[in-house]
């Protein structure tokens, strides 16, 4: 595997998906809690940083104890961290350097540029340069602007590059990332879903022997594959519980039971409606309304799996990101909403906890989950969140706020579905609003609900863009919705980008 060091920067998960997109196992650590250094580790990539090498506390690390016995690429940050401790220089750039930029020299012989083109571009993002290499450095690649775009150390397997290789922008960076974990570390490229899936299987079926798990179904991915990987290691010892909270969308708690049933999962859909409205009646804050959703899962899942005898295990469908340590090096970031709908069940329940996604993202999970053959209906559907339509519905929720909003819901996306244009989309949704408007319906006036309809494009819901929807096929739902969902008359389409904005409404 190849080991990440963090230093903070935005772009270090983005270096974990692209190792692993190589076939090769990657794990994040932050710079200053470095795991032992075992013979499974090929490799060690250092990553970029919001800080500058020039800061008095500056991030630092020991870097003897792999430097010269593994490779290392230090990628911007991590480049100028390395030229600065053995005896360079880094400096504030003239010219501040963010961007496209083109490569004007490349010494193709060395290993890391092996292929790299004269003129392919890069990424640039940084304020420091390099303005001296050490004597043992040499220069093996430079942009007009950025003479030291790339160096090596002499006779050392170590490397630095100024710009991000692991930004789609830089149009050669997978081929030299590639050629540094594969060519450099020798790490051999055959980590893919099948051989993940078999190797997980296999070490579940080691773990829990002839233990029963119990699993909360959710109708999404994650859920869904660490279901099947289990099932397959264990079988009918694995029972699962899917319930419904009222705040699915329409018709969903039964057509993902089915597709359950017919993946030949042992489940049982537990109907609990009316707890969760009567837990929710009269709360409007967000904050509360997660929390009483949360409370009521929790109630509800922990009474179910008490009829299930002698369970040991809770399975939960937990990625790599949700466990990622992170570093602050700038202050911690702020907890901008909990996320979290069911923290607390396994230490209420006292059973120990079985994760069997929580080395893979989420694009890692799809593929499994295809290698799997797991439907593409539960594959390929769109994030929604825990809460539901319970986070959708501003202010207090009540039965009948959800019947309208399941039916806005359901046209909206099945339009996107009809259209061909659900897959462009990364999420959608609608939110029914705590105002009436004024419209016209033939000789009347009416007083009814506004709905604003939010579809945006995004990698992993961290930032987003408004997805820019035909207008037609905006005004298409639009009639629809008005003609067909009582107590609707207005709809409104979200142009806010995130950020600033979020992409829920609470
Ligand atoms: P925001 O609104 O923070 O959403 O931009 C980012 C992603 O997270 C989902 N989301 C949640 N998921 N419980 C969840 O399981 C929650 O409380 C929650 N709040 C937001 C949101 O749907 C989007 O995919």
């Amino acid at each position: 595997q190849i080991l990440i060091l963090d230093f903070g920067s935005q772009y270090t998960q983005l270096i974990a998906r692209r190792v692993r997109e190589l076939d090769v196992y990657c794990e994040i650590h932050p710079f200053n809690n470095i795991p032992e250094i075992t013979p499974d580790i090929k490799g060690v990539i250092l990553s970029g940083s919001p800080c500058s090498v020039r800061e008095e506390d500056a991030p630092d690390l020991d870097l003897e104890q792999f430097r010269g016995k593994l490779p290392v690429l230090g990628i911007c940050y991590g480049a100028q961290l390395m030229a600065q401790k053995f005896g360079g220089n880094v400096m504030p750039s003239e010219i501040r350097e963010y961007g496209r930029a083109r490569l004007s020299r490349v010494d193709g012989h060395h290993d890391l540029l092996k292929e790299i083109s004269l003129d392919s571009q890069v990424w640039m993002s940084h304020a420091d340069t390099i303005s001296v290499l050490p004597d043992n450095f040499e220069i093996i690649a430079s942009t007009a602007s950025v003479e030291m775009a790339a160096y090596k150390i002499k006779e050392e397997d170590t490397y630095g590059i100024q710009f991000h290789p692991e930004v789609t922008h830089s149009e050669e960076g997978k081929t030299l990332l590639r050629n540094f974990v594969a060519h450099i570390c020798n790490c051999s490229q055959d980590w893919t879903p099948d051989m993940f899936a078999e190797t997980v299987i296999a070490e579940l079926k080691e773990q829990l022997g002839d233990d029963k798990v119990v699993l909360g179904l959710s109708g999404g991915v994650d859920s869904s594959v660490a279901a099947i990987l289990i099932h397959k290691a264990i079988g009918e010892n694995l029972h699962c519980i899917f319930v419904d909270n009222g705040l699915l969308r329409k018709n969903e708690f039964e057509s993902v039971l089915d597709s359950y049933k017919g993946m030949g999962l042992n489940v049982k859909g537990v109907d609990a409606k009316d707890q969760f409205y009567e837990a929710l009646k009269g709360i409007s804050d967000p904050e509360g309304k997660r929390k009483a959703i949360g409370r009521v899962f929790i109630e509800v899942f922990d009474q179910e799996a008490q009829k299930i005898t002698g369970v040991k295990w809770l399975g939960q469908g937990t990625i790599y990101p949700d466990i990622i340590e992170s570093v602050s090096v700038k202050g911690p970031s702020a907890t901008i909403k909990s996320h979290h709908n069911v923290g607390g069940l396994p230490e209420k329940m006292n059973l120990k906890v079985v994760e069997p996604l929580k080395t893979l993202f989420k694009d890692g999970v799809r593929n499994v989950g295809r290698s799997l053959e797991i439907d593409q209906n539960i594959l390929g559907r769109h994030p929604f969140p825990g809460p539901g339509l319970g986070i959708r519905i501003l202010g207090d929720v009540t039965a009948e706020k959800v019947a309208i909003l399941q039916e806005v819901d359901y046209i909206f996306v099945e339009g996107l579905k009809k259209r061909g244009i659900y897959d462009e989309v990364w999420q959608a949704g609608s939110m029914l609003l705590p105002v009436q408007s004024v419209g016209v319906m033939g000789d009347e006036r009416t007083y009814e609900r506004v709905v604003a309809l939010r579809a945006v494009t995004s990698v992993d819901g961290m930032t987003a863009d408004w997805s820019h929807l035909p207008y037609d096929f905006l005004q298409d739902v639009s009639n629809e919705i008005i003609n067909k969902v009582k107590g609707v008359n207005r709809v409104v389409y979200d142009i806010s980008s995130k950020p600033p904005a979020t992409i829920e409404w609470e």
